[in-house]
């Protein structure tokens, strides 16, 4: 099957049965991407670029090895060393691309918006690879394919999601997945790093409460302190931070004994996850790395093969 719109801007609007189709197809690429002989014909003639305005390392390397592993013909550009620099807009890149027979441009951009705003604009597929504050989609489809893969399912789980959760991309676009496939989903941190009252997303729970949230969870998710797009003063220091909302193993032991840790990384090591736990037997930080190439060469290949165009 094939994705129903032309683009993945987010998972606010996609169905269930596409999640899966995404989740089931992630795990026969998984095979590929762990096994010895990382070469496939999926995406021959294919072409994919990866157009980045903002620093990634985990998101960009891996949708540049979905493609190659797949034998797309794929190159990056980053804003950095590009016309962009030169003052072209957003539109006028996009376009240019698309006019060298590019099939799918993957954009990460610091405005949330910006994705919907390059996919109206061009002819060729567009998957959203973080854009502001406002999606993810990608992210959130790599955490809940090691989910599935840990848990076996979403239907009932408890899942805390901690930290600077009004920045977080990662966390709106699991909130938007997680709830509907099933899991409960509550979000802590320090009222400055949660919605303001009446802002919050539907469906989910939000607290200042962290112990509240760990306790009995099947998933805890670390959120990284994004310093980067914070105004000054959202908290007292990083020491006082992590003191208290910090994942180590005191707080850990509220959680399931099996509850599984995850972060989307890059870790702020000491300050919202320990090393400790980072690095403990609950963690599967590393896995995902590996599950995010597999959702990667899923999505490439449902999306380039689809017939459907705007
Ligand atoms: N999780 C994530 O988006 O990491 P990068 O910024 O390294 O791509």
């Amino acid at each position: 099957m094939a994705l129903k719109t032309k683009d993945l801007l987010g998972l606010r609007d996609i169905s269930t049965d596409e999640i899966l189709e995404i989740l089931d197809t992630a795990e026969t690429m998984k095979k590929i991407v762990t096994g010895p002989t990382k070469k496939t014909p999926h995406l021959q003639g294919k072409s994919i670029i990866n157009l980045f305005y903002e620093n990634s390392t985990r998101t960009r390397l891996s949708f540049e090895l979905a493609a190659k592993y797949m034998s797309a013909v794929a190159a990056n550009i980053s804003s950095s060393g590009s016309s962009v620099k030169k003052g072209e807009s957003l539109i006028d890149t996009g376009k240019t691309i698309d006019m060298m027979g590019t099939d799918l441009i993957v954009l990460r951009h610091p405005m949330s918006g910006a994705a919907a705003t390059l996919a109206a604009n061009v002819n060729a597929a567009v998957i959203n690879a973080g854009d502001g504050t406002n999606e993810h989609p990608t992210q959130a489809l790599l955490d809940m394919f090691t989910i599935r893969e840990k848990k076996g399912g979403f239907d009932g789980l408890k899942v805390a999601v901690v930290g600077d959760v009004v920045h977080s991309r990662v966390a709106r676009s699991n909130i938007f997945g997680l709830t509907k496939m099933g899991a409960e989903v509550v979000l802590a941190g320090p009222p400055t790093l949660l919605p303001a009252p009446g802002c919050e997303i539907p469906g989910v729970q939000y607290t200042y409460n962290i112990e509240e949230a760990v306790k009995g969870a099947d998933v805890v998710m670390a959120l990284r302190i994004q310093l980067e797009r914070q105004k000054k003063g959202l908290f007292p220091s990083i020491r006082e931070y992590s003191r208290f909302f910090g994942i180590d193993p005191e707080m850990l032991k509220l959680a399931k004994p099996d509850a599984i840790v995850m972060h989307p990384g890059p870790m702020n090591r000491g300050v919202e996850i320990s090393s400790y736990v980072a690095d403990s037997d609950a963690s599967f930080i590393n896995e995902q790395v590996t599950n995010g190439v597999s959702v990667r060469m899923a999505l490439l290949y449902m999306m380039t093969r689809r017939e459907l165009r705007r």
